[in-house]
Parts: structure tokens; C-alpha cells; sequence
């Protein structure tokens, strides 16, 4: 494995960018925090790469770095973030990289691939610069803001971010309306602020969660911007101790949520009378499924409900999109108009989103197998219609809920119609090991 080691301030930003380097590199770079230890580091190993501030408020640790390697002889590949340092520095040109904006992720990505020489993971996905988006519903719920926060104006090389808020200060529910109102999807935080915001968002999340006596709707809410937390910031903060503790108060939520209602038809409702966005009715529903059939299934047991929730709110945590999220069968995938490398990476969604969620702690035994298989094949590769018999049972049992979810919410606009949706099931699940599966969901219908 290539050597890295990063040495910038502030500590929030480093940690953002040794999640990245590690999720996008595959490299875990060696850290430091003072300049005395970078200089331990570097009189210990030879670097093939090392990223540091070209300025601090006190010193100049890129130059400090490159007199200390040209002093001891050994020359590594360096990346300065910030100001150019080209005139203060002799060193080896061929050898020195500058990245101006220090906060360019993508950039810095980019140019340590190129660097060590690997092909990074899908950079597309990687943050972009300066400026992190938010959407803006999860306003709703902050009081005060963490950080500044910026709203976008304008597009391409026209695109200005102007101050909306204050550090400390909240956003009042009539601005966040008139925001809604007039087209508004996000306003932004700088990049370099992403971690502390989502940290402070979830606190607010949490007491939500915990506010007695609950309101569905409240609640509901809640889940579905804990859900969309988690979903945009996984893959590139971790599994943090926030992002567990969201996703666990999620998950127990939604559980309850599915519970309450003995017909689907209440559920629906309260889903769109509360203009849950796509992605949350897919968990909310098959999550709801899953509850069904295992209630009715003989070998249906408690601690199978939390598994299945579990994997009803990861399965396609990796996909970015609703579009990519609907695509069911291969056949679908090739007419679905996304281009080579989407296609790819739907493909592999469900060996992803297993890889991705493999070190949650506490996970409910299995949890990733079982992700792996949802689409009925075993190594999380492709889509399959038949169903080997390898795949486990409890996975046959998600296949089942989800198709289920998946025809329900496809016809949404037209008023639920049992008949269809049955008919749709049979022709899918034709054996006799379905039968009960399909008994349950037509009792909920
Ligand atoms: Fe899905
Ligand atoms: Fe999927």
C-alpha cells in the first residue's frame, strides 16, 4: 500500500480529507498534528505522497516539510494546500503540487491519484469544493446554525454564494416556507464546516426522536432527514458515532412506525400528506412489508424485525438517485438511459452498500449478507429473477417486501388497487414457498 501523510489544520477538515483519501484512495494515511511530529514521520519512512498547508496562522509547514526532506536527502512527492509556495521554496519542481484552495477535495483527490498512481473510486461522487449543499427541509429542524450557511445565486461561472445565515442564529420557519416556495432545493455550508453541521443536525434529530409524547408526523419527518443525513454523508464521513446513533433512533422509528398501522392504506397516507420524498417511502414501505410477512411466516421471529429494518434502511445506501434506485432487473438497467458508468455502478450497488456498512457496529447478525442479496443475487452483483437456493430465507423475505413496496409505489397516483398488485406479485413469485408471503401482504392491502 502507498505511504501518505497528511499534515493541515483545522483538525475537522483533516479528518474530512483522510475519510476521503482513505475511502477514495484505498490508503490510510499516517496523520500529524504539529510539525515536530511530521518530521518523526518523515524520519521514519519515505513518503510516497504527503499533503500539508502551505500557511498556518503561525508558521509555514510546507516549507518546513521540503527543507527538512531536502536536508535528509529524501524526496517525496508534496502537495501544498493554499497559497502557491513555488518562490519561498527549493525544491525539486517536478515533485511539488499546489492546490489553492484548500478545501478542493475533489482536486486534491484527483491529483494524489495521480500521484501514487491508482484510479481513484468514483470521484464523481466526491465532495466538490468550498461549498457543501443542504437540502433545505433540514432547516426545519435547526434552531441555530453551526456554522454560516450560504445560498447559491446564479449558475456556471456566474455562480455566487451569499451569507444567509449567521453563525448562531436559526432560520424562522417562514423564510424556510418562502425558500420552499420559490424553488429553493439547498443552501450551503463550506465545505470545511460539513462535519460539524451534520454533528449539530443530528443532536437536534435525536431530541426530536426522544420528544414525549410523539407525533407521527414529527417523527416521520425526523426519519426521513435522519435517513437523508446518512445517505449523503456515509460514504464520505464514516460511520461516525453520530451517524450510528441516527441511524439506530431511524431505524427503532420507523419499526414502530410500521407497527401502528394494521392496513397500508393509513400509512400512504400519512406518508403523503407529509410529501415524504421517494427514498424514505421506498425504507418506510418495505419496511412496513417486511413487519407483514413475518408476522404471518411461521419461522418469523423479534429479532428478525430489527434485521430486516436494518437492511430496509441500507440496502441502497449508495445510490445517489431515485432514478438508480427504481431499476429492478437488468432489462431495466440497459433501457434506463444512465450512462456506462452508472450502469456499472448499479450493478455493483448491493455488493456497495454491504462493503460500505460491514464495520456498523452492533449490526444485527448478517445484516450485510443480506444486503448483499437483495436483489437475489449472492454476491451482490446484477439482478436476478430466480431465485437460487442459496439466497437466505430472510433475504427471499426482503426480495418479496420490497417488490411489494416497489409496485405500490410505482402506481401511487392511482388509488391502491389490491387486484393489481397481487396479480403483479404472482406473476413474479409463482412457487408455493411464496404463498404465505403473498397471504400476508394481501391481508395489509
Ligand atoms: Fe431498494
Ligand atoms: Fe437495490
Amino acid at each position: 500500500m502507498n505511504s501518505v501523510l497528511v499534515f493541515t489544520g483545522p483538525k475537522e477538515f483533516c479528518n474530512i480529507l483522510v475519510l476521503n483519501l482513505r475511502s477514495y484512495l484505498d490508503v490510510s494515511p499516517d496523520v500529524a498534528t504539529d510539525i515536530n511530529m511530521a518530521k518523526e514521520f518523515m524520519s521514519e519512512k519515505n513518503y510516497d505522497l504527503i499533503i500539508a498547508s502551505s500557511e498556518t496562522e503561525s508558521s509555514k509547514p510546507i516549507v518546513e516539510i521540503a527543507d527538512f526532506l531536502t536536508s535528509s536527502g529524501s524526496l517525496s512527492p508534496l502537495v501544498s494546500l493554499g497559497d502557491d509556495p513555488k518562490e519561498e521554496l527549493e525544491y525539486d519542481p517536478t515533485l511539488l503540487y499546489s492546490i489553492d484552495q484548500i478545501d478542493d477535495i475533489k482536486s486534491i483527490l484527483k491529483v494524489s491519484a495521480d500521484i501514487i498512481g491508482v484510479t481513484p473510486k468514483d470521484l464523481a461522487k466526491a465532495p466538490v469544493s468550498k461549498y457543501f449543499p443542504i437540502p433545505i427541509d433540514h432547516f426545519h429542524s435547526l434552531d441555530e446554525s453551526p456554522a454560516d450557511v450560504y445560498i447559491k445565486i446564479g449558475r456556471g461561472e456566474k455562480t455566487q454564494f451569499l451569507k444567509r445565515i449567521h453563525k448562531g442564529e436559526g432560520l424562522e420557519e417562514e423564510a424556510v416556507n418562502r425558500y420552499v416556495d420559490g424553488g429553493v432545493k439547498n443552501l450551503f455550508v463550506r465545505s470545511l464546516d460539513r462535519l460539524h453541521f451534520v454533528n449539530t443536525l443530528t443532536q437536534q434529530i435525536i431530541k426530536i426522536f426522544n420528544k414525549e409524547p410523539t407525533n407521527s408526523n414529527e417523527v416521520l419527518k425526523a426519519a426521513e432527514i435522519a435517513q437523508d443525513i446518512v445517505a449523503q454523508n456515509i460514504d464520505v464521513l464514516g460511520i461516525t458515532p453520530e451517524i450510528i446513533q441516527m441511524s439506530d433512533k431511524a431505524i427503532e422509528k420507523m419499526t414502530e412506525e410500521a407497527e401502528k398501522h394494521p392496513l397500508l392504506g393509513k400509512l400512504l397516507e400519512r406518508l403523503t400528506n407529509n410529501k415524504a420524498s421517494f427514498s424514505f417511502k421506498h425504507t418506510q414501505l418495505t419496511t412496513y412489508m417486511c413487519m407483514t410477512i413475518l408476522r404471518k411466516i411461521d419461522w418469523g421471529k423479534k429479532e428478525q424485525y430489527r434485521t430486516l429494518s436494518f437492511v430496509a434502511f441500507f440496502h441502497d445506501i449508495v445510490l445517489p438517485n431515485d432514478k438508480m434506485a427504481m431499476i429492478r432487473s437488468e432489462e431495466e438497467l440497459k433501457n434506463s438511459g444512465l450512462g456506462e458508468r452508472e450502469k456499472e455502478y448499479v450493478m455493483k450497488h448491493a455488493q456497495k452498500s454491504a462493503e460500505l456498512i460491514h464495520k456498523y457496529p452492533h449490526m444485527p447478525m448478517g445484516a450485510d449478507a443480506l444486503i448483499r442479496q437483495h436483489h437475489g443475487v449472492l454476491n451482490g452483483m446484477g439482478f436476478s429473477e430466480t431465485f437460487s437456493g442459496n439466497l437466505s430465507p430472510l433475504a427471499v423475505v426482503f426480495i418479496v417486501a420490497e417488490e411489494c413496496a416497489h409496485i405500490v409505489l410505482k402506481s401511487e397516483d392511482e388509488k391502491l388497487n389490491k387486484r393489481k398488485i397481487l396479480f403483479e406479485l404472482e406473476q413474479k413469485f409463482k412457487t408455493s414457498r411464496f404463498q404465505k408471503m403473498l397471504q400476508a401482504l394481501e391481508e395489509v392491502l
